[in-house]
């Protein structure tokens, strides 16, 4: 018999940046992060994991390649979910000994590996949450995010949709960092994403060595993490429950600056932002000048790839400025393949 469950989970991007670990085995943050889920229907890792008394060993595909599990990470999060799934064997005699049975795992993202966007987040969320469900574990989201979060820190947070907070903690075993819903997107259906992938390059700095280094070299890192992203963590929030964009706008771009900023203040530094990144900062402080309001916000990840958060009554006026903007500058030839990608929530 070939037991099987299959579960989605989609990209999530943060508005509040978690950048800095204070235990590297646990993936346990220096700060809290604030992220906005994209919806199913979007960016999205399809996984679907089997177990058979047949199979003699642990295998993962990622779309189509065999990948290895044997990463401490990977392994991390199995040893989790099989011990999970003990507890619910040693309950019920009747049940078959699933957590014994070696694991197939077949990944699907639906958007391209090398767009640069963070895929280890919905992957390990949705590798978590096929295997949860295949050994019909209870669905408490937040208890499966501590897992995730093992896999990759910013996967605990794709377990949930909408908006989503993962509190750091204190504890030392972790077992308090984990992610919770701030509000559904059901909150504020009239958000939306746009994301503009510059460069499909994949040779930044990877975010997990890049945080270590700043961690370990900058100065202005300690002020990031103990005065500024404490308080803007709970403003943020706030912001999200009143459905006020402009501040959570201006948190946004204020936060991904701050980000980049302890990214340069880094020894060697470390850059992500390229000269069309800069150029697109640019362009929405000159929108939101024009306007008299905010009614666009950009953040960056490790890489030069802009997301912009509008108010989908604004989508014409935002993604038009873009559009014209890139065509003009050096002829839409060379920028219609660098901005064609322009997903929305
Ligand atoms: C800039 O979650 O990829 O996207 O925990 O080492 O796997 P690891 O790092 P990862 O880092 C994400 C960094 C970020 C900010 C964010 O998503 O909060």
């Amino acid at each position: 018999t070939i037991f099987s469950a299959s579960s989605t989970a989609p990209v999530n991007i943060a508005t509040l940046k978690y950048w800095g670990k204070r235990d590297k085995l646990l993936n346990l943050p220096t700060n809290s992060s604030i992220s906005v889920t994209l919806s199913q229907n979007d960016l999205r890792t399809l996984t679907t994991a089997s177990c058979s008394a047949d199979f003699d060993s642990d295998k993962l595909w990622l779309n189509g390649k065999l990948e290895s599990l044997e990463s401490v990470r990977s392994q991390a999060c199995l040893a989790d979910l099989r011990g999970l799934r003990e507890k619910v064997e040693a309950k019920d005699e009747s049940l078959p000994k699933l957590s014994q049975y070696k694991l197939h795992i077949v990944s699907e993202n639906n958007f391209p590996t090398a767009a640069g966007l963070a895929s280890s987040a919905a992957g390990f969320a949705a590798l978590v949450s096929a295997i949860a469900k295949l050994y019909k574990l209870p669905e408490d989201m937040s208890e499966l995010s501590k897992i995730a979060r093992k896999g990759s820190g910013s996967a605990c947070r794709s377990l949930f949709g909408g908006f989503v907070a993962w509190e750091m903690g204190d504890l030392e075993n972790g077992e308090d960092s984990k992610a919770v819903e701030v509000a559904p997107l059901s909150h504020w259906p009239t958000m939306k994403a746009a994301i503009l992938v510059v460069s499909d390059d994949k040779k930044d700095t990877p975010s997990t060595s890049g945080m270590q280094q700043t961690v370990a070299t900058s100065d202005l890192f300690q002020h990031r993490i103990t005065e500024v992203v404490p308080k803007r963590f709970e403003e943020m929030k706030k912001a999200i429950l009143a459905k006020d964009f402009e501040k959570f706008a201006e948190l946004t771009m204020k936060d991904s600056n701050s980000f980049h900023a302890v990214c340069l203040d880094s020894y060697p530094p470390i850059f992500y932002l390229n000269d069309t990144s800069k150029q697109v900062i640019k362009l929405i402080h000159r929108l939101n000048e024009q306007e008299g309001k905010t009614i666009a916000a950009y953040t960056f990840d490790a890489g030069p790839n802009a997301v912009i958060y509008y108010d989908e009554i604004n989508e014409k006026k935002v993604l038009g400025l873009i559009y014209n903007y890139f065509s003009q500058v050096a002829g839409w030839e060379k920028y219609s393949k660098d901005v064609s990608t322009l997903d929305k929530i």
